[in-house]
């Protein structure tokens, strides 16, 4: 029997090879993912996977699918977890998952084994991935079931099984990269009153250190989905790219919250996502002119669900799919574009146009209107305020 393995080529995963041998004597296929995480060496770590056992290393560039399929809908939708976390790391899991669901066909293995911990929610969002798309599969969880507890026994574990421990400085930080976000959990993080170290940030400068002058850029969108910047059409993901390298610059998308984890307990993050940060202010403000009160409304409650699906790992949920095809058709006429400001970690928008915009100047001008009749509003306002009349004559006895 095969197992394929989520590798990065860290301390953690290289242990699991070894361990998932001797425990299970299987043979094992490393996975890596490129979600735009920035591997360096991918040379290195095929024969960094292979120097702890593995019998191969299968790697897989998945960023424009991450980015046009995952990140994208859920900036569509508007979906934000707890007020403030923007999904970087629930949006890769499923991502990722799936594209281990189909190496383990394509290696023939009967297994998918994974380093999240117990105590979190990347376990839940691989295994409800690969339950949804191949419950056949079994699944290992290392962590859940050996005794290592931290990274001396890992060191240990590893020199007694004659493998070579990786280089990799380890950070203090428990840290989740992509390219939508950067993720920092653990260590002085723990103490939710701690403010963060100032070298702790990766991909966004220090707002007090950004540029004096402000940088005006244009987003362009096509139903619901960024296709542009400042004129010139992108792919999803080089779009995504150049704006984490201009919002990074002018310290946007920091958060830094406190969320409540699937699994019950509390936790405390701080998040980096500067290109996304840009985006979401865009594509709503678009909405400003494309939708009616009212679709904002339904489309603002939907987006709520949808996001906790999202961090629940339901990605492949039926319900989950069903909420997307109502957001592609309500968002449907919101195209256009946006222009922003970014100025020491703040964006504003300084304007708006769109060729399916349901603003009027000629209705909504403070200047005399022809299809606006202000004579109108008495009776509007009579009998929409009814209701309220009933209930003070009902109280003033009258
Ligand atoms: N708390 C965030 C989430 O649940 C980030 C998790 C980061 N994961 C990690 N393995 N470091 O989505
Ligand atoms: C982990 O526990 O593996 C990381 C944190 C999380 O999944 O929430």
């Amino acid at each position: 029997n095969k197992v394929v393995l989520a590798y990065s080529g860290g301390l953690d995963t290289s242990v699991i090879v070894p361990w998932l041998k001797e425990n299970y004597g299987c043979e094992v296929v490393c996975f890596t993912a490129d979600v735009g995480q920035g591997i360096k060496e991918l040379e290195g770590l095929e024969q960094k996977a292979k120097a702890s056992g593995a019998s191969q290393l299968v790697v897989k560039d998945l960023t424009e699918e991450f980015v046009k399929d995952y990140i994208f809908p859920c900036l569509r939708a508007g979906a934000i977890y707890e007020r403030k976390y923007l999904l970087g790391t629930s949006m890769a899991r499923p991502v990722i998952a799936k594209a281990m669901v189909d190496v383990a066909a394509e290696v023939g293995a009967d297994a998918v084994a994974h380093g999240c911990t117990g105590k979190g929610n990347d376990q839940v969002r691989f295994e409800l991935t690969f339950f949804s798309l191949n419950p056949q599969l079994k699944v290992v969880a290392p962590w859940r079931e050996w005794e290592i507890q931290g990274r001396e026994d890992a060191i240990e574990y590893a020199k007694k099984h004659n493998i070579p421990v990786p280089v990799t400085k380890k950070s203090i930080y428990s840290r989740d990269r992509n390219l939508w976000h950067l993720s920092h959990e653990g260590d002085l993080l723990e103490d939710p009153a701690n403010e963060p170290k100032k070298d702790m940030y990766m991909m966004s400068v220090d707002p007090e250190d950004a540029p004096d002058q402000p940088e005006y850029i244009e987003i362009g969108i096509e139903s619901g989905i960024p296709v542009a910047l400042n004129g010139k059409a992108l792919s999803p993901a080089t779009l995504l790219a150049e704006l984490n390298t201009i919002g990074g610059k002018h310290g946007i998308g920091r958060i830094d919250m406190v969320e409540n984890r699937l699994v019950g307990m509390k936790s405390r993050g701080v998040y980096e996502t500067p290109g996304g940060t840009i985006l979401f202010a865009a594509v709503q403000e678009l909405e400003s002119l494309t939708l009616d009160r009212e679709s904002i409304q339904v489309k603002d409650s939907l987006a709520l669900k949808y996001a906790e699906m999202v961090y629940a790992g339901r990605w492949f949920d039926p319900l989950r799919e069903s909420m997307d095809a109502f957001m592609e058709k309500i968002t449907e006429t919101t195209t256009g574009s946006v222009t922003l400001k970014l100025y020491k970690g703040s964006v504003s928008v300084t304007g708006r146009r769109s060729p399916n915009s349901l603003y009027r100047q000629d209705i909504s001008s403070f200047e005399k209107s022809e299809i606006y009749n202000q004579a109108d509003a008495a009776g509007f306002i009579n009998i929409f305020g009814l209701p309220m009349r009933v209930r003070a004559m009902l109280e003033k006895g009258i």
